[in-house]
């Protein structure tokens, strides 16, 4: 009995084996938040970089993030080279200085430098008796070894150099930023002053939150009472930023109060794009890194599955609003939620099985291809795939790539969606 179990467990992780080394990953569209940041809204002391500016922790967040991609996407993967292909990677981001510097560090994990820096002790010595210096104004005088180490941009290092895209001046080309879609960003700038937009998400959060607010930010009373749900969200905030920077907190919230302050984020971020904005820009946004994807899954099913030339990796290098919009836009099964926190993730990976795209018929070639979907580590389902997937007798709760279109589908924008982005919203 005992001998069979084991044999019986012995086939199945054979099996289970050979399903994953039959898939290959074929395209990987990543939606990301920047990396920890210093308060926007108050001027809270004790960060070292400037409001709204990402921190030392922010960078080392999207470092890390970048070299597990590399572990997945490069070296387990091989979606894409060894050594950054232009063809092979686009990453776009806002025309904010915490986005781009995430961006950076984020390929910094993902490509790191071809060598490990060299700097000999006696360049070190001539660097910091100012004879190997070059003609600059050193700021600090008293900097110190670690800052002589910092000057490592040197060919000798091997830095990659990878261009972030951006669009300086945000135009409808631009859909990462809402500012694309005109619509969508009266919408969000109206509703978002509008007091009565809160006025639900408030009644259930202020009764947790109020008093260990006041206490926290030392408010009197009557300055408590009064406080709006934008004044909640800056308190919230600076909170989370000061938390994640390990400061002092200034209050000791319980479990239920830390969950409500979470959760302000949340619906601060999604409830000015309630409807057709968030409509508009989640199509918007998804259009781009879609269609490359559907390039790919293109070439793939044309037999040109091994061109190492094409797009493979798409990343939008944003905000929380952006994923927070998109998340709710896509609507995941069952997917509870609090916040968006620094440095999460939205990620389509498309995998397909190159045995099946070579023997399937036109017909069934499409269910050679699965889309997984997640958010910051979690697995998302959606109700389209579970259902066609449970018609056809299969409990998986992975989507079809034809599934996870029809899921979208029912969602995204179908008309000209340039034209309706530059209608005025009326309220
Ligand atoms: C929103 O509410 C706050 C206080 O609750 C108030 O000070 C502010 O004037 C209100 N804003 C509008 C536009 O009504
Ligand atoms: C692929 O992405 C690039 C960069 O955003 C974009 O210019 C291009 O139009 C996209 N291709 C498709 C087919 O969507
Ligand atoms: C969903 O259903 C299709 C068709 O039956 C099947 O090929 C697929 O394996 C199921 N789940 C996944 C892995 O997408």
């Amino acid at each position: 009995m005992k001998k069979n179990t084991c044999t019986l467990l012995v086939a199945s992780m054979l099996l289970f084996g050979m399903a994953i080394a039959e898939q290959k990953l074929g395209f990987v569209i990543e939606f990301v938040r920047h990396g920890a940041r210093a308060p926007i809204y108050s001027n809270a002391g004790n960060f070292l970089v400037p409001p709204g500016c990402l921190t030392a922790q922010g960078m080392r967040q999207r470092y890390l993030l970048g070299k597990m991609n590399r572990q997945r996407y490069i070296d387990e993967y091989k979606l894409v080279d060894d050594t950054y292909n232009p063809s092979q990677m686009y990453i776009q981001s806002t025309n904010v200085l915490r986005t781009i510097q995430s961006s950076y560090s984020e390929l910094i994990g993902l490509y790191p430098p071809l060598k490990q820096p060299s700097m000999s002790q006696g360049e070190k010595i001539s660097l910091k008796s100012g004879k190997g210096m070059p003609k600059i104004k050193i700021s600090n005088a008293n900097s110190n070894q670690n800052d002589i180490d910092a000057l490592k941009d040197d060919p000798s290092v091997g830095y990659q150099y990878i261009p972030v895209f951006n669009y300086v001046n945000t135009d409808a080309n631009d859909d990462v930023s809402s500012q694309g879609c005109d619509y969508a960003q009266q919408q969000a700038n109206q509703r978002g002053k509008d007091n009565s937009t809160y006025y639900g998400v408030k009644d259930f959060i202020f009764p947790i939150i109020r008093k260990p607010f006041q206490q926290a930010f030392k408010l009197t009373d009557k300055q408590a009472y009064a406080l709006s749900f934008s004044n909640l969200n800056d308190m919230e905030d600076t909170t989370l930023a000061e938390n994640m920077e390990g400061l002092p907190p200034r209050f000791i919230y319980s479990e239920d109060q830390w969950y409500a302050l979470r959760n302000i984020q949340k619906y601060n971020l999604i409830s000015p794009f309630e409807g057709k904005a968030r409509q508009l820009w989640a199509t918007k946004m998804l259009q781009k890194p879609l269609g490359n994807m559907t390039n790919r899954f293109n070439e793939i099913i044309n037999g040109k599955e091994d061109i190492r030339d094409s797009m493979r990796y798409f990343i939008h290098s944003s905000h929380d609003t952006q994923l927070a919009n998109l998340l709710e836009f896509i609507n995941p099964d069952k997917h509870e939620w609090i916040d968006m926190t620094y440095d999460s993730t939205i990620l389509f990976e498309l995998f397909y099985d190159s045995d099946c795209v070579k023997t399937a018929t036109k017909d069934q070639d499409l269910n050679c291809f699965t889309v997984h979907s997640s958010h910051s580590g979690t697995p998302l389902k959606f109700d389209t795939c579970l259902d066609a997937n449970k018609s056809r007798g299969s409990k998986s709760k992975v989507c079809t790539y034809r599934d996870f279109l029809t899921h979208l589908a029912k969602y995204q924008f179908q008309g000209d969606l340039q034209s309706e982005c530059q209608k005025p919203y009326l309220g």
